[in-house]
């Protein structure tokens, strides 16, 4: 009954308030002179009716024909496009030569070995590198191959058949780095009569294959060709 009381007292308590008008309580400026309406306003300056005039420019015309300017125009619009053209181009052609591979990279990519050069059962004698990294190539023997072939391969660490690991059964070529940690092996050495890393002892055979040692794996293979007799591209 308390709570009824004085929402009844709320109600006539705002019944009795005066009505403000709508518009004094949404409006927040100041009502208009009439005069505002008119389109037409005297400065403060200068005074006098100046509404719809338009202000004459005609001191800044140019004195000269149309066309001398429109000469002008064009001549502004021409260069302007010729030379951020020429930048353009200077900023493609820039960009194309630093991403393109430098002189001595592409001459690394590939390496072309003479092998005439290295005799029967005899591995190359110079040092041929590749990206870095020393190439093996030996020119095998009739029985070195047999030797390699013989090889039960379902034993072998990294199990690796000769057939597959060369191109031509008499050239082995393959990277001179050892799988174990890198290491260059020496050639004609170790148990296998192949190489051997003398850094922790893995023995590879004459097919490159890991037969001893903790090398995991058998030396790389790289990518290589013979493009004509007598000649071995690697890369
Ligand atoms: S690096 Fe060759 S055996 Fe360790």
């Amino acid at each position: 009954m308390a709570s009824l009381s004085t929402a009844t007292r709320l109600c006539l308590r705002s019944a009795a308030r005066p009505a403000v008008p709508a518009v004094r309580a949404l409006s927040t400026t100041a009502a208009r002179p009439d005069s505002a309406s008119a389109s037409s306003y005297t400065s403060p300056f200068t005074g006098g009716e100046r509404g719809n005039k338009v202000p004459d420019f005609g001191k800044y015309v140019s004195g000269t024909s149309a066309n001398t300017n429109l000469v002008f125009s064009y001549f502004m619009v021409g260069t302007m496009g010729a030379l951020t053209a020429a930048g353009a181009k200077s900023t493609v052609s820039e960009f194309l030569v630093n991403m393109s591979a430098s002189a001595d990279i592409l001459a690394m990519a590939k390496v072309e070995v003479d092998l005439a050069s290295i005799p029967e059962g005899k591995n190359a004698q110079v040092i041929i590198k590749w990206r870095g990294k020393p190439v093996f190539v030996r020119h095998r023997t009739a029985d070195e191959i047999e030797q390699a072939n013989k090889v039960e391969v379902s034993a072998l660490r990294d199990p690796q058949t000769d057939d597959e690991r060369v191109k031509n059964p008499e050239w082995l070529v393959m990277l001179g780095v050892c799988t174990h940690l890198g290491c260059v092996p020496i050639g004609e050495a170790g148990d296998y009569g192949g190489w051997f890393c003398p850094c922790h002892g893995s023995h590879y055979d004459i097919s490159g294959r890991i037969r001893k040692g903790p090398a995991p794996l058998n030396l790389e293979i790289p990518a290589y060709d013979f493009p004509e007799d007598g000649k071995l591209v690697i890369g």
